[in-house]
C-alpha cells in the first residue's frame, strides 16, 4: 500500500543498505527488546495489539453519543496531546468537513485573540470538551479547559457538564486525572509508556477521530498492517527502515541538514505538523538532528519552489504522493478559449496535479540537484492513514538511534516553560 523510492535521489547520495545491515538489526533489537535509550517510552511499538480493546469500544460508544447530541467537539490539548488529531481529521474529512460533529481547537495557544474568538465562536453552540494532557499542567490547555470547564457548566449546569466532558490523561497521576475524578468526567488513558508524539494511535488521537465520524478501527488496523510489514531487521526488506538509513546517510554523509516533507494536497497540512514534531522532537538534542520544515504544492511551489530549486543546497525533500483522491474535478470546455485552456478541457484535475508532481521531481532532483525520497500511497483512507503514522513512527525510532539519540525524550522543550513560569511568578520557579 505504501511504497517507497528512491529513484529521484542523486545516485552517488545512495546509502548501500548492505553496509548498514548489521547497525539497523542491532537498532531493530534494541527497539524489539526495549534495552535502548528511552526504552520505557516503547509502548506504541506493539500497541497496534495490544491497545486496550475494552477502552476501544468506550471511546467508540462515547463519540457516537457525542456525535448524535452535541454539534461541536473542542479538543483542548498541544503537541502531542493534539496535532496527531488534526493531522488525521484534516487528512480524512478535508478542510470543509461535512462531519455531523464539527471539531475545533483549544489549548493549543496562549494568543488571546484565539482563545477569544474561538469562545466566542463556542457561545452559541451545542458544544462538548475533550481535554487532553498527559501532565495536566500544561499551561495553554489548562488556562483553557478552566474557561471551557465553567462555560460547560453555565450551559448545562453541572450534572450534564458530566456527560459533555471528557478527559484523555495519565491513568493514575496529574492535576487532570484529580479533577476529572472529582467531577465525575469519563477518562480514557494515555499509557505511561507512550510519549505525546507517539499518542495519535491512543484515546487521544482516537477519540477526537472517531468524534469527526472517522472509522478508527480501520485507523488501528492500518497500524497493525504496520507492525507486521516494518517487523523485519532486514533492512533489504524493511521501507520504514530504508526511509530512516537514506534520510541518516543524507545527513551524515553529506552534511543535508534540513528535510522537507511536501504533500499535493493541502489537507495534508497538518499532517506536515504532526510530523515535524515527531521528527524534530526526537532528533532535534545534543546538537545534532535534522530540521524537519514542510511545504503543500502546487500553493508552495509559488513562493518556497524558488528556493529548493535555485537556493542554497541545503535540504532533501520526501515527497508524499497520493494516487487516487477521494473526488476529481474535470476542466471544462469555453467555447471562446479566450483563457488558453481548452488544451486541458476534459482533463482531471487529478491527471493535471501528478504531472505537476513529476515535472517538479525533475526539476528539482535533476535540474535543481535537490534529492527527493518519494512515498506513494494508493488512497488517502483511515487504513493507509494509520499505516502511515506507524511507518513514520518506526523511521523515526530507527533514525533517532543511528544517530545515537534518545528519540523519546524532549529535555529542550522544558527550558522554556521554567522560564515562562518564573516570569509569571509561579511557586517553586
Ligand atoms: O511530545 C510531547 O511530549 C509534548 O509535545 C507534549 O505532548 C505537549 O507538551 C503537551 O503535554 P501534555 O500532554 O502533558 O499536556
Amino acid at each position: 500500500m505504501l511504497k517507497v523510492n528512491f529513484d529521484y535521489v542523486n545516485k552517488n547520495h545512495l546509502v548501500n543498505f548492505n553496509e548498514y545491515r548489521e547497525r539497523v538489526a542491532e537498532v531493530d533489537s534494541m527497539i524489539k527488546n526495549k534495552t535502548g535509550a528511552g526504552n520505557d517510552f516503547l509502548g506504541w511499538y506493539d500497541w497496534p495489539k495490544n491497545y486496550d480493546k475494552e477502552e476501544l469500544e468506550r471511546i467508540i460508544k462515547k463519540a457516537n453519543h457525542y456525535i448524535e447530541t452535541y454539534d461541536t467537539l473542542v479538543v483542548c490539548g498541544i503537541g502531542g496531546s493534539y496535532l496527531g488529531a488534526v493531522a488525521a481529521i484534516d487528512a480524512i474529512n478535508g478542510l470543509l468537513p461535512t462531519s455531523k460533529m464539527k471539531i475545533v481547537y483549544l489549548g493549543n495557544t496562549l494568543d488571546p485573540n484565539y482563545v477569544h474568538e474561538t469562545l466566542s465562536y463556542l457561545k452559541d453552540k451545542n458544544f462538548a470538551v475533550c481535554c487532553i494532557s498527559k501532565s495536566g499542567t500544561t499551561t495553554e490547555t489548562s488556562v483553557s479547559f478552566r474557561i471551557l470547564k465553567e462555560m460547560v457548566e453555565e450551559k448545562y449546569g453541572k450534572e450534564k457538564a458530566k456527560d459533555a466532558i471528557v478527559c484523555v490523561t495519565d491513568k493514575a497521576r496529574g492535576a487532570l486525572k484529580t479533577l476529572a475524578n472529582k467531577e465525575g468526567y469519563e477518562t480514557y488513558i494515555l499509557p505511561d509508556d507512550i510519549g505525546g508524539r507517539y499518542s495519535v494511535i491512543t484515546a487521544v488521537g482516537l477519540f477526537p477521530i472517531a468524534c469527526a465520524g472517522i472509522d478508527v478501527k480501520e485507523l488501528l488496523a492500518g497500524c497493525y498492517d504496520a507492525m507486521l510489514e516494518y517487523d523485519n531487521p532486514d533492512i533489504n526488506k524493511n521501507m520504514a527502515y530504508q526511509y530512516a538509513l537514506e534520510r541518516h546517510y543524507l545527513y551524515q554523509k553529506f552534511g543535508y541538514k534540513v528535510e522537507m516533507l511536501g504533500s499535493y494536497e493541502p489537507r495534508f497540512r497538518m499532517l506536515n505538523e504532526w510530523w515535524k514534531q515527531l521528527y524534530g522532537e526526537s532528533e532535534g538534542k545534543e546538537g545534532k538532528g535534522i530540521l524537519p520544515t514542510s511545504c503543500v504544492f502546487t500553493t508552495d511551489l509559488h513562493s518556497l519552489g524558488q528556493y529548493i530549486q535555485d537556493g542554497e543546497k541545503i535540504l532533501f525533500e520526501t515527497i508524499l504522493y497520493i494516487e487516487k483522491p477521494n473526488f476529481d474535478v474535470t476542466v471544462i470546455s469555453d467555447k471562446e478559449d479566450l483563457d488558453g485552456l481548452n488544451y486541458l478541457a476534459g482533463k482531471k484535475l487529478s491527471f493535471i496535479n501528478k504531472k505537476a508532481y513529476e515535472g517538479t521531481l525533475e526539476a528539482h532532483s535533476k535540474s535543481g540537484g535537490v534529492d527527493n525520497i518519494c512515498l506513494t500511497l494508493d488512497e488517502m483512507s483511515p487504513r493507509a492513514l494509520g499505516h502511515l503514522f506507524y511507518f513514520f513512527m518506526k523511521a523515526c525510532a530507527m533514525s533517532a538511534y543511528l544517530n545515537e539519540i534518545n528519540p523519546f525524550n524532549q529535555p529542550g522543550v522544558e527550558i522554556y516553560k521554567k522560564n515562562m513560569f518564573h516570569l509569571l511568578g509561579k511557586k517553586g520557579y
